[in-house]
């Protein structure tokens, strides 16, 4: 089997967002196809689906009712089959999402499983009855706020969820059910699916004996390490490579809440025959105040140099060991320039900055739909947010517990909230930004007439052409995918810097991801003298003597 995905550039699809072809404001599997040759001139090899099942969509999908057929809104299975076919008429591979931690409360499984416990269903899910004297069995809390337990009353026991009491988790212990999932996953390969992104796999085993979190004075639930990396997991990864995978040439990512640099290897050390890569959460997390009971909510000031040793400690620890997944944003995280950077007066600059830090480094780097435009976050109303994060969030942490104000709530959405990488994608200046002829499900960024493809796609200093150009380089230069990684300067508060080497060549990755100047004597003796540039994101390099507000370049010795 080929290691293909190693030489690859994924786009991730939102396909509720990306383009809508029949004019009812939700994005769908027709839009993805008339949109393929934009792929294709973007130049990235591989397309990851973001769920297109059959859904209630309480999460937007990530709660399947029916892992067998499609959304009606998004298409039949007619058009996912055209899909496939198209995409890979152009060289195009498809990795859809396996949300197999939990279904929706709609599948059959649970439907049935819910009516008693001696049914052939009934151990599908997790059910516990009240622990003595009533109540939810132990303190674990959803990741979407309150308990990750609900009471069914015809059932007369609690079932687990680590996520919306609509998304019940899978009893990964019962044999049948991991039946289940690697029959669909073949069901799919079949079809011709080239590889799963694998959605919160860290959590499919559970402990067992299900303890409580040691208490905190002022909290009532927790979320936590006991809702990931649980005993049996890499047991069942292994076990799904031999009964799923083995025989078909496909990728694999899994979603990894939990995961360190240290732990990371039990996933992607090829000889353990688990996964390709994996999706850390722990450069994402450096804006978040550890333990705070607001969770992601309680912001903390954006410092480069935790961005820098997060991510440098994991090309560290994985070089020779496993692979790297590289990723700044998705669809449940913000827009990386509003986030961390600057999203007005540089926001051209600043998008290169970060894409040139992220396709420099070893691994398989993702491209969120309208990153490669420098699409930039949302500032809506509470009441304007869909999210169900959201919604759960305000009710549970600013009406009920008020353990956040409401104008600081406010404040972090903007910041934070998943819904800003929602938002419809900007095709043109147009009507709804030339993503739908009808009511888009979702508000409209009002910047989309000024950040929009047809406007980039005019601009020959567009973020569009700089990620095209990043992503020649990555299938054309090996000492991207093969050279060692070393940071230099891991102190500096403004300059992310480092050195890729391979087979005698040097390469010097630079950006200051600040909108101040920074003297260019920063860089004296790490700058190679009289060197080429690669790529550079201003006319100069280094003008006046400055490494300039968001500047970044790439050169070789
Ligand atoms: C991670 C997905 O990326 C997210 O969107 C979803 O809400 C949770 N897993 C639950 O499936």
């Amino acid at each position: 089997m080929g290691d293909w995905w190693k030489k690859s550039v994924v786009y991730q699809i939102y396909p509720r967002s990306f383009k809508d072809s029949n004019g009812d404001g939700f994005g769908d599997l027709q839009g993805i196809i008339q949109k393929l040759d934009y792929l294709k001139e973007l130049g990235i090899d591989v397309i990851w689906l973001s769920p297109v099942y059959d859904s209630p969509q309480q999460d937007n999908g990530y709660d399947i009712r029916d892992y067998r057929k499609m959304y009606g809104k998004f298409g039949t299975m007619e058009d996912m089959d055209e899909l496939i076919q198209k995409a890979h008429d152009r060289g195009l591979k498809i990795v859809m999402d396996l949300v197999a931690n939990h279904t929706s409360d709609e599948h059959r499984w649970f439907v049935e499983s819910r009516k008693s416990g001696d049914n052939p269903y009934s151990g599908y899910y997790i059910w516990k009855d009240p622990k003595d004297g009533g109540g939810e069995p132990n303190n674990w809390g959803s990741s979407f706020c309150g308990s990750a337990w609900t009471y069914d009353g015809t059932r007369g026991q609690y079932y687990l969820h680590f996520y919306d009491k609509k998304q019940p988790d899978l009893n990964w212990e019962n044999e049948t059910v991991r039946r289940e999932v690697y029959d669909l996953m073949k069901f799919w390969m079949d079809k011709g699916v080239d590889g799963w992104r694998m959605d919160v796999i860290a959590s499919i085993s559970k402990y067992t004996d299900f303890p409580d979190y040691p208490e905190e004075p002022g909290r009532r639930y927790y979320t936590g390490f006991m809702h990931s990396n649980g005993p049996r997991l890499h047991e069942y990864l292994q076990e799904m490579n031999r009964e799923a995978l083995a025989g078909y040439d496909c990728m694999t990512v899994g979603e990894a809440p939990g995961s360190t640099s240290e732990n990371a290897r039990l996933f992607v050390d090829p000889g353990r025959k688990e996964l390709n890569m994996i999706f850390t959460f722990e450069h994402m997390n450096i804006d978040r105040i550890p333990g705070h009971v607001n969770r992601k909510w309680a912001l903390k000031p954006f410092d480069v140099r935790d961005l820098k040793r997060v991510m440098s400690d994991w090309q560290e620890k994985l070089e020779g060991h496993g692979w790297n997944a590289l990723y700044l944003e998705n669809h449940d995280q913000p827009r990386v320039i509003s986030r961390w950077g600057n999203d007005t007066c540089y926001r051209k600059e600043c998008a290169k900055a970060y894409a040139t830090i992220l396709h420099g480094m070893k691994g398989t780097p993702y491209v969120y739909q309208g990153e490669e435009i420098g699409m930039v976050n949302a500032s809506y109303q509470l009441e304007e947010y869909e999210d169900v994060e959201v919604k759960n969030a305000l009710l549970e942490l600013v009406e009920r517990e008020k353990t956040i104000s409401r104008e600081e709530f406010q404040k972090a959405v903007w910041n934070k909230s998943r819904d800003n990488a929602r938002t419809p994608m900007q095709w043109t200046d147009g009507e709804n930004a030339g993503f739908t002829s009808g009511t888009p499900w979702f508000k409209v960024n009002p910047r989309y007439k000024e950040i929009n493809v047809e406007e980039a796609l005019k601009d020959q200093d567009s973020v569009f052409y700089y990620y095209q150009k990043l992503i020649r380089l990555r299938h054309q230069e090996e000492i991207l995918t093969e050279g060692s990684y070393r940071l230099l300067l891991p102190e500096d508060e403004s300059l992310f810097v480092y050195e890729r080497e391979y087979r005698g060549r040097r390469w010097l990755v630079a950006a200051n991801l600040t909108d101040r100047p920074v003297p260019a004597g920063r860089l004296d003796g790490i700058l190679y003298p009289g060197c080429r540039a690669v790529i550079q994101n201003r006319p100069q390099i280094l003008e006046d003597g400055m490494m300039q507000p968001y500047e970044a370049f790439i050169v070789e010795s």
